[in-house]
């Protein structure tokens, strides 16, 4: 169950990695006292995004039998991903991965597994930060992936039904689509919340923090602020310069790479899926219905509980509540 929900920004600041830690670890210990959360175990998420230390992939294994122990199996996917010469940190490499079920490939019967691959320095890096505030991870995930779990879970999807599913965040776009049980990520587009946010303050020549409130909408605006219409107007030509134009060319490669489907939906989230209007703008851009995520109604949340800015910000908190999940909410 969810009793309590909290977000912050860290902030950016000069210097190099172990100052930017630094002010991640100030931010996580601050939001830790102030919730008075007593428990410390933590499922934490790595970036689909950093491609060069995740890695998600299908993969196809001939001659093994469903059964086969998990350890078993990640030595396969071992094997295969050094086969395919597919990783370049294989041998700093953490493994995982999921049978989704049996298959049969150029003639051969086998398993069709999910892998996923992350580099153990990232590992590392994330549970010294958790140790340093305090908490201990129990699990840990890519942030595609607890979205996905969310969506999922809370989305009445029938068997025939697939659709796209957006994570759109502070620096990227994670992009994947789901059909028939299985999930296909697509590479994450570098591009989303903060850059628009850059362009609102170059564009009406304002700071950083007035371009973020005006983004967010009327009920930001302030006194001498733009009107709403004209501020969507600036986020408009870059989404369509920039996130336009990408999400078209995975929608491409999605249908050739399955000719016989078509999504039926686009589900959007991460905080900059809260911008006022995206879902109009996508549907008519991208021609297929899209809807932000919404899920507080399909999920435990105690309603006594600190939870007013997880239900006023759902696209938001969509990976740490996919998390929650994975932790067994
Ligand atoms: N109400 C809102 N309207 C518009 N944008 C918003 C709103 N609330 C948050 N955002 C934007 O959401 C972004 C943060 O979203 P999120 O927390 O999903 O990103 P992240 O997971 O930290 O980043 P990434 O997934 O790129 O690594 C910020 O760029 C912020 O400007
Ligand atoms: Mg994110």
């Amino acid at each position: 169950m969810i009793t309590f929900a909290q977000s912050a920004t860290i902030p950016q600041v000069e210097g190099d990695e172990l100052a930017q830690m630094e002010a991640i670890r100030d931010t996580l210990n601050t939001l830790v006292t102030e919730s008075n959360v007593r428990k410390k175990k933590v499922v934490i998420a790595v970036p689909a995004a950093l491609e060069e230390e995740v890695t998600m992939k299908s993969i196809f294994i001939p001659d093994l039998p469903i059964d086969v122990p998990k350890e078993v199996m990640k030595m396969n996917v071992r094997a295969e991903f050094e086969a395919q010469d597919f990783i370049s940190y294989l041998d700093d490499a953490e493994i995982d991965c999921h049978v989704e079920g049996e298959t049969t490939f150029d003639g051969n019967h086998g398993l069709d597994v999910f892998a996923v691959a992350v580099h153990r320095d990232l590992i590392e890096r994330r549970v010294q930060l958790l140790r340093d505030c305090g908490m201990f991870p129990i699990a840990i995930d890519v942030d595609f992936l607890a979205l996905a779990r969310l969506v999922v879970t809370t989305t009445q999807l029938s068997d025939e039904e697939d659709i796209a599913i957006l994570d759109i965040g502070a620096t990227t776009t994670d992009v994947g689509f789901y059909q028939h049980g299985k999930l296909y990520p697509y590479p994450p587009i570098l591009f989303a919340g903060m850059d628009l946010t850059s362009h609102v303050a170059q564009t009406l020549n304002v700071n950083e923090d007035e371009a973020e409130a005006y983004k967010h909408g009327k009920e930001a605006m302030v006194d001498g602020s733009p009107e709403e219409a004209d501020v969507w107007g600036v986020l408009e030509d870059k989404l369509n310069q920039e996130l336009c134009l990408e999400l078209y060319g995975h929608f491409d490669a999605y249908t050739r790479e399955f000719p016989e489907f078509k999504p039926s939906k686009v589900i959007i989230s991460g905080g900059t899926a809260q911008l006022p209007q995206l879902d109009e703008f996508f549907t008519s851009q991208l021609a297929i219905p899209v809807d932000v995520l919404h899920y507080v109604d399909r999920i435990a949340v105690d309603a006594n509980g600190e939870v007013a800015a997880l239900k006023d910000n759902e696209p938001l908190f969509s990976t740490a509540v996919g998390l929650a999940l994975k932790g067994g909410l």
